[in-house]
Parts: C-alpha cells; structure tokens; sequence
C-alpha cells in the first residue's frame, strides 16, 4: 500500500473509532413526564455517569408514539422515559421497543403488569388517577357551581369553560376517552364526550396544559391528571380538585427501550436507574406528585392516594392495543373532533 493510502485508512479507522465512541457517550432520550422532572433525571444521570452526554426532549405521549412509529428501523431515540402507559404498551405490540432485562423484583404489582402485557418490553415507573380542577375564584366570580361528577361537565353551565387535550396527541386525554369507555360503554361514552366538547373551549397538545390554564384563570376548569392538578395547588394556585362521582380512570407511567437503539447499554443503564427506589424518591423535589412504582420509594404526602379514590379496573391489555386505540381515536376524531387542532 502506497504511504498516502496508509495514512488515509489510519485517519478513516480513527475517525470512526471516534465517532462509535461519541455514539456510545450520547444516550437519546424523550421524556413525556413533566419538563422540570426530565431535567432532575437528566441531570442525576449524568451526575452518576459523567461520560454520557444525555440528549433529551419533552414531548406528550401519544406524539412520541407517532416519531417512535415514524423513525421504524432507524431511531433517533434510544430510551422513551415517562408518558401514560398504553401507548408504550402499542409501541411493545408493534414491535417497536425490546425488552431491557432489568429486573423488576422491587415493583409493585401494577408496574409489573405492563411488563408481563408487554414481554417485558415496558414497565411501570409511577401511576396517577385523572381527575376535574376547577377555578374557585373564576367559578365564585361567574356563580358557577362546581362540578362533582364527570356528567357535570357536560352541563350548560360550563359552556366556554373546560379545557382538556387532545387524545390523539395526549397520553392524559387518551386516558379520558378509554376512562369514559370502561365507565359508561362506547357508543355512551361518545354521547357525553361530544356534549362535554360542545363545552371546550379548547383542546391542548400536552395533558398537563388544562390544569395550568384553570390555575391561571384562563379556563374555569380542566380534566387532567390529579398530580398535575396537587403540584398546582401546591404552588399557591386556587385549584380545587374533584375524584368524579362515577369513578375514575388512571394511568400507570412506563419507560422502554426503543428497538434497534444505537445505545442499548445506556438505555438499560438508565432504565436500572429510572426503577431505583432513590431515584424515584426524588420526584417530589420538582413537585411530580405521581405514585412512585418501586416499593421501597417514598410516597411523598401529597401524593393523591389512589386506595381512597374510586378507581375503575382499567384494562390496559385492551386500551393499550394499537387496534383499540385506532378504532377510538378515529371514532373521537369523528364524533367529538378538535375544531382547531394545534400544529
Ligand atoms: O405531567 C406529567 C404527566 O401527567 C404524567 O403523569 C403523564 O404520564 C404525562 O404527563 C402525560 O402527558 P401527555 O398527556 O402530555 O402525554
């Protein structure tokens, strides 16, 4: 080999050499739990792994189901950390995330049940129930009564003042729909939904969005999950928080692995880390109210205790199929539909 050639091999093997080291180091990561608790965990992560550079976006559930769908065979993302549960559990069905092998012997039962749905490719990493906020100020201003009970909200009386997001971007809102299913049958839970949008004054991208709105006054009220809904009132906000009479639906949060990612060690690395009682303890520093799925975790006292609110069997293995969800989703888009969808 000619000596200009040798060098142009030696500068192409180091080269790469370089660049699989560089991928190595970058651990890709969306994160659909609340933005100020992706930077805790970004932020602890690299505190305990000061070679790997955490890139890591905030993006609702049902979205990063959508870029997850998209990217098929060449992901950008190697973990997807947080975000309701059925559509970590569609992505498991479609073959679109790998089972991690961490162990899941400290989680409680319904972490446990997403990876037994899943062979194992999601678990559970905290749960929450869905719940009603209300503006006490703007309500008592307006001499509205507050709503108690899900067919509330479709009353007159809050014409203009409900907010809730948009299920097919949503993993909160999916919640909703697949709750008002389980709760009342299909072809009812359409009914009440429509005459609840007739109500809407606007759907959102994000699920945590509402509540915000109704902590700010621009809404009178929002459905959304009740962690979201406490973190606000913990603020100072004047948001009151209803469990519906008729029950209520709840999510369990996951973390997977995306399918072919170019950081498999890292993304198991963080899911180990995302599982640890420590980690999940320190939740309640950024105000992220859900219950923590690691048995040993500390469940903060202002987490919504779900044994004293009326929670519906939610049945993930169906609601988390990717031929329910079309079905709803098309149905929703149909029947209730945002008639000013978000870009
Ligand atoms: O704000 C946190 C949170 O409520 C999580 O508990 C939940 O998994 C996630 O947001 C859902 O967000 P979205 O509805 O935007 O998909």
């Amino acid at each position: 080999m000619k000596r200009t050639n040798v060098i142009s091999a030696a500068i192409l093997m180091a080269t790469s050499a370089m660049a699989s080291a560089a991928l190595a180091d970058e651990l890709n990561v969306v994160c659909s739990a609340e933005q100020d608790w992706c930077d805790l965990m970004v932020a602890a992560f690299e505190a305990e792994n000061p070679d790997t550079d955490v890139l890591m976006v905030r993006k609702s559930t049902g979205e990063t189901l959508a870029q997850v769908r998209a990217e098929a065979g060449n992901p950008k993302i190697d973990v997807w950390w947080g975000g309701t549960g059925d559509p970590h559990l569609i992505a498991a069905e479609e073959g679109l995330t790998q089972p991690s092998g961490v162990s899941t012997d400290e989680l409680l039962g319904w972490a446990r049940n997403m990876s037994d749905i899943s062979e194992a490719r999601t678990v559970g990493i905290y749960a929450g129930a869905l719940g009603i906020a209300y503006n006490s100020e703007i309500l008592d201003e307006k001499g509205i009564a507050p709503p108690a009970c899900w067919a509330d909200l479709a009353d007159p009386r809050f014409a203009g003042e409900i907010q809730v997001a948009n299920p097919n971007s949503s993993g909160t809102a999916y919640t909703e729909l697949a709750t008002f299913v389980q709760l009342f049958g299909e072809d009812e839970a359409f009914t009440r939904l429509a005459a609840v949008g007739a109500n809407v004054n606007s759907y959102t991208k994000s699920g945590s969005a509402p509540s915000k709105a109704a902590a700010r006054g621009e809404t009178g009220v929002s459905i959304g999950f009740m962690h979201d809904m406490v973190k606000l009132a913990a603020s100072g906000f004047p948001l009151e928080i209803v469990a519906p009479c008729e029950g209520t639906g709840y999510e369990v949060g996951a973390v997977s692995i995306i399918e072919g990612a170019r950081n498999f060690e890292g993304a198991q690395a963080w899911v180990e880390f995302a599982l640890r009682a420590d980690v999940q303890s320190r939740a309640p520093e950024v105000q992220s109210f859900q219950v923590p799925s690691n048995s040993n975790a500390e469940v903060a006292p202002e987490s919504p205790d779900l044994a004293s609110i009326k929670l519906i069997d939610y049945d993930f293995a169906t609601y988390g199929s990717s031929e329910t969800r079309a079905r709803l989703l098309a149905r929703w888009d149909e029947e209730v539909g945002d008639p000013n969808p978000q870009e």
